[in-house]
């Protein structure tokens, strides 16, 4: 079962082949976008420094602290209650919010990828290296999958209205894409609600909105260059400043269903 929604994602990636091909007219469009992007650059290293010094020092120690056993208490991992739970709560939901994910109920799969990732330095934009590589770098193999395990048990955030008319414009985006930029629509890969699809497609629905917004920008800069075949870095580099946020405002305001 796993390998046949591996296929079908496979399938959806080259279904967008085709259009990059196609498409070498919007370099130019996405090169005008350079100048807002620094501006955004800007303000988004402003807001990330003042919210996450205070966390990082803490968590940082805590990490440190980690033990390779990753004795449980109770059903928690020990890497959760000590370290993670930090940044992403003790079930999943971030008491931090902003640019930090709720991991919960988010597909197991998916989350060993992005510990990998960082213990690799694969996922090596700015937020990544300044705190997830830090964390993941202690977690071995088993604490990895006992984490992501873990985490994707939990029930996921029940998704939050910010901006009624933002979330009305994602949606569109989120389920039509934008033809004369060759956006193609988000449902294809991550699920008509935003649900995701394992092992390669990530939940979406509830996300925090800044998070998401911090996502898309670094796809779109180059910075975030995780994505298998470049896909995400294709389609965020399409979008405008306000599209992401429309986006973002879409994502948050979409109910995350229990994946179990
Ligand atoms: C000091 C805060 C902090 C702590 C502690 C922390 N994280 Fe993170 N985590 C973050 C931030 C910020 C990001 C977003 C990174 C980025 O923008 O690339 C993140 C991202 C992630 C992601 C990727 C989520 C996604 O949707 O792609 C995973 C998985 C993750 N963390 C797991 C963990 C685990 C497991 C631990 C404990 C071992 C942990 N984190 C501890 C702040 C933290
Ligand atoms: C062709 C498939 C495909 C399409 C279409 C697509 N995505 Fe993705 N997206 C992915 C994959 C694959 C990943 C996981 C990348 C990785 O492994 O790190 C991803 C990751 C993401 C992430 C990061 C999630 C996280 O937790 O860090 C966001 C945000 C996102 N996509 C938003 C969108 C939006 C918004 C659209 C529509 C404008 C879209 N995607 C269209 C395949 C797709």
């Amino acid at each position: 079962m796993v390998r046949l929604s591996y296929m079908k994602g496979l399938g959806a990636i080259r279904a967008v082949v085709p259009i990059v091909l196609f498409s070498t007219g919007t370099i130019f469009f996405a090169m005008t976008e350079c100048a807002a992007a620094t501006v955004h650059d800007n303000k988004l290293a402003a807001a990330t420094a003042s919210s996450t010094t205070v966390v990082t020092a803490a968590a940082h120690s805590a990490a440190s602290a980690q033990t390779t056993a990753d004795t449980q208490t109770g059903n928690i991992p020990q890497s959760v209650s000590s370290t993670c739970m930090a940044c992403h709560g003790m079930t999943g939901i971030s008491p931090q919010g902003a640019m930090f994910p709720d991991l919960a109920g988010q597909w197991a799969p998916y989350l060993v990828k992005q510990l990998d990732n960082f213990r690799s330095h694969t996922r090596a934009d700015p937020m990544a290296k300044a705190i997830m590589w830090g964390m993941a770098a202690s977690l071995t193999p088993a604490q990895v999958q006992h984490v992501a395990d873990y985490y994707s048990k939990q029930v996921p955030a029940k998704g939050k209205m910010i901006n009624p008319k933002l979330a009305a414009a994602g949606k569109k985006i989120f389920e039509g894409g934008i033809s004369t930029t060759h956006v193609p629509a988000c449902m294809a890969c991550h699920g008509p609600t935003g649900l995701g699809d394992p092992p390669l497609f990530p939940r979406l629905a509830g996300q925090r909105q800044a998070y998401v917004v911090l996502q898309l920008n670094y796809f779109k800069k180059g910075l975030r260059t995780n994505d298998p075949h470049a896909i995400m870095r294709y389609v965020a580099s399409r979008l405008s400043e306000a599209q992401i946020t429309e986006l973002a405002s879409y994502v948050r305001s979409l109910p995350g269903d229990s994946n179990e």
